[in-house]
Parts: C-alpha cells; sequence; structure tokens
C-alpha cells in the first residue's frame, strides 16, 4: 500500500493526531514489524516521505493557505484537495523524495508569528524544520558501558559519541542507529540505559549539585530529566518529582524501579500550590528546583512535522502564563543560597529571554547566572535559565 493511503487514513480523523504515532500505527496495519518501533528507526525512508509530503503541504493546497486559522480548517481543505494531493503523488513518485526539496511548511500565520518573535535568524528555522533528528541515548551509569556496547553491538546498532561533546558525563550522550526497537533491547528493559535527547542531557547538567542536597522537580513527566539527575546525585540526597498527569508519573515509576533508583519520591500535584511535603522537606525549602515547562516545544519541531499546524500565536500566551507561574511556585520553595533552573524546548522568547526577563523584575531576591540556547547536533534545540536565589 502506498503512503497515499496513510495520508488519507490520516486525514479521516476528527482531530488532527500527532503524525509520528499515526504513521506507527498505519505502518503496523501493514505488517511492520513491531509495535513499539521508533518509527524513525525502523522505517526511516518512509517515514522521510511523509515528513516530505508534510513540507510540500503548502504547495497543495496553495490557493486556500490564507484561509487556514486553526487545525479544523486544515483538516477540512486537507480533504478537499485529496484528489489533488493523488495526482500530484502521480507525478512525484515517492521514491525520489526526500533530496533536493527546500521546501518546508510554513503556514502564513505562523511565518509571521516566527518572523516578529524569533531571536534567531529566519532562514535557519526553516531549514531546522528538515533536520533529520538523531536518536541519543545515556546510561544510568557508567558501569553499564560495557553489557550495553555489547548488545547494540550484536543487535546491529551503531553507537558513537556526537559532536558538541559539551563536558557530558561517562557514560552519558551517545547517538545510536538500528533497524530495529530500541525499546524492545534487554539492557534497556533491565534499566541501564534511557532514551534522551542530547539538548535534555545537556539541559540538566547545568543544575550546580552537591551529594544530599534536596531537589524538586516541578514537572517531571515520565521522568527524562529526573532520572539523569538521580544519576548524577548518586545514593544521597533526594528528589521530589512532580506532575499534573499521574499517568505520566506510573511511567516515571517503572523506570526508576527498573533502574534502581531510590531516591526519586513522585507526587502528582495539581499544578497550583506545591503541597507540604513532610519532614523530609522541612518547611518545603528546596536545594535545587527544576521547571522543566510545559512549551511550545517549538525547539523540537522537526521530529513532529505536523504541530505547525497545531500551534497557534494564543497558544503560546496560554503556555507562557503556565510557565510564569511554576517559575514562582518553584521560587517559593526555594532555599536561599539555592538554585533554580529553568528549561524549555521552545524557539520563541515569550518562552524564554521574556519570561526571564520578567522573573527577574518580579523577584528581587534573584540573581540570573546563565542563560543559554543548547543547539542539538542534527536539530533540535533547548533554552536553559540558571537563577540563584541570593542570601542577603
Ligand atoms: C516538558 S514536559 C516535562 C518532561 C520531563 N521533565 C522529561 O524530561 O521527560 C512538561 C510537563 O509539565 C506537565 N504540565 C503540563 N501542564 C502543567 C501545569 N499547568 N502545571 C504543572 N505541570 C504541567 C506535563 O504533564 C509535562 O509532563
Amino acid at each position: 500500500m502506498s503512503i497515499i493511503s496513510f495520508f488519507q487514513i490520516w486525514l479521516q480523523g476528527d482531530s488532527l493526531k500527532p503524525l509520528d504515532r499515526s504513521f506507527a500505527q498505519w505502518f503496523r496495519f501493514q505488517g511492520g514489524p513491531t509495535t513499539k518501533s521508533h518509527p524513525l528507526l525502523k522505517q526511516k525512508e518512509a517515514w522521510n516521505q511523509v515528513r516530505w509530503v508534510i513540507r510540500n503541504v503548502e504547495g497543495w493546497i496553495k490557493k486556500d493557505i490564507e484561509k487556514i486559522h486553526c487545525p479544523a480548517d486544515f483538516l477540512r481543505l486537507a480533504r478537499k484537495n485529496l484528489a489533488t494531493l493523488e495526482s500530484w503523488f502521480a507525478q512525484n513518485p515517492v521514491q525520489n523524495s526526500g533530496a533536493g526539496t527546500q521546501k518546508y511548511f510554513s503556514p502564513p500565520w505562523l511565518y509571521k508569528f516566527f518572523q516578529n518573535r524569533l531571536n534567531h535568524p529566519l532562514p535557519a528555522f526553516p531549514q531546522f524544520l528538515t533536520f533529520e533528528p538523531g536518536l541519543f541515548i545515556r546510561l544510568n551509569g557508567p558501569q553499564h558501558l560495557e553489557s550495553v556496547t555489547v548488545e547494540l553491538a550484536e543487535q546491529k546498532f551503531t553507537l558513537t559519541k556526537p559532536a558538541g561533546h559539551f563536558g557530558f558525563p561517562q557514560g552519558w550522550c551517545w547517538e545510536i542507529q538500528g533497524h530495529r526497537s530500541a525499546y524492545l533491547l534487554e539492557t534497556h528493559q533491565q534499566g541501564r540505559w534511557e532514551i534522551q535527547d542530547w539538548g535534555s542531557q545537556a539541559a540538566i547538567l547545568k543544575l550546580p549539585l552537591r551529594s544530599g542536597q534536596k531537589l524538586l522537580d516541578l514537572c517531571a513527566g515520565e521522568g527524562g530529566k529526573t532520572l539523569a539527575l538521580a544519576e548524577r546525585l548518586g545514593t544521597k540526597g533526594v528528589i521530589w518529582a512532580l506532575d499534573i498527569h499521574a499517568n505520566k508519573l506510573e511511567v516515571l515509576k517503572k523506570r526508576c524501579g527498573r533502574a534502581g533508583f531510590f531516591t526519586i519520591r513522585p507526587l502528582a500535584w495539581d499544578g497550583d500550590r506545591v503541597p507540604s511535603l513532610g519532614k523530609e522537606v522541612p518547611k518545603n525549602l528546596f536545594d535545587g528546583v527544576v521547571v522543566d515547562a510545559p512549551c511550545s516545544a517549538s525547539g523540537t519541531w522537526n521530529k513532529d512535522p505536523e504541530a505547525p499546524l497545531r500551534t497557534f500565536p494564543s497558544d503560546v500566551e496560554e503556555l507562557a502564563n503556565i510557565q510564569k507561574h511554576l517559575l514562582d511556585e518553584g521560587w517559593r520553595n526555594l532555599k536561599a543560597g539555592g538554585h533554580l533552573l529553568y528549561i524549555t524546548c521552545s524557539w520563541m522568547i515569550e518562552e524564554n529571554e521574556l519570561q526571564t526577563e520578567a522573573f527577574l523584575g518580579r523577584q528581587p531576591q534573584c540573581a540570573l547566572i546563565s542563560q543559554e540556547y543548547l543547539t542539538q547536533p542534527g536539530g533540535g534545540l533547548y533554552y536553559t535559565a540558571l537563577f540563584l536565589k541570593k542570601t542577603d
């Protein structure tokens, strides 16, 4: 069956589903190898074709593009133009995909939005959307290097150190490539390593840490950064891992169990006020706080080709309000002399520099220690700001 059948199915939904996940489901339905495989790993070429079509979508609904104001508009127009897409496919055999196309997907409203708001040279952004994302891993301890290397080699995965070394600790940040599901490898199931973006690993290193410290991770989610923190902290100390989504914390608990990390305390909260955490953390004051805030994720949109179709300026405004609240709440629970690390994977200044500037304005006791964009090899952008709570 051709890729066009995938698009037909994708466009039938009531809402715009994440393309990556829909593609994995479709591929499985076609008799693809596994259920949990990372689609980029197992069907790189087909996935590239899908990404290529999305980047050209602007072309085949060009005459209507100004009428798109929300994802539902896109779905309606795309369905209406399905015949055009089919004939376009007939004239552009998919085997010729990938190379050569300079087009990128950019609805005009989004383009203007970025033009007005990005503090990066604009040509870089569309180019970035075409980058093929890499797959990075982090070992849960350098002692696992040998067994992991052996299994990856047996399973015909390549394991390389990416460019941009960044002073990663031993065992951190390897890039892997292979043709089967990385998640299903035995050493992964045993909790010896995690899949984690280069930028996510680099970001968490920004927080100064000492053994025995008490840390608060306000947006722990499934625990990508929490586990990295735990690996850095060692057996002494404690990390309270909060998130508003209890189901994400269930995944975090499983990962902690597999990796053998006993310093992490998962807790679901309402996102409003951090509840009292008892005697372990007197007065709820922590040595360090991480706010890995919900954001537009525009810094990782190269993994998510249809994300620009789902994102509008109003979403960024809403997210910026949540980020503001989380920063203030994290600050309230930080000791004098402690550090707060703010992280996003966004390109937008509202979520990054402007957020930082406003925070400094609200908190007179706050000193900005560093503010940085971390550019992942092969695409992917993370923003970090590190704040110190002054003691005087
Ligand atoms: C960028 S993700 C965190 C990713 C995670 N730290 C990791 O490294 O895997 C942001 C998290 O914030 C949570 N979140 C979303 N809305 C929130 C809100 N209003 N208040 C607090 N947390 C929220 C989400 O559930 C999500 O897990």
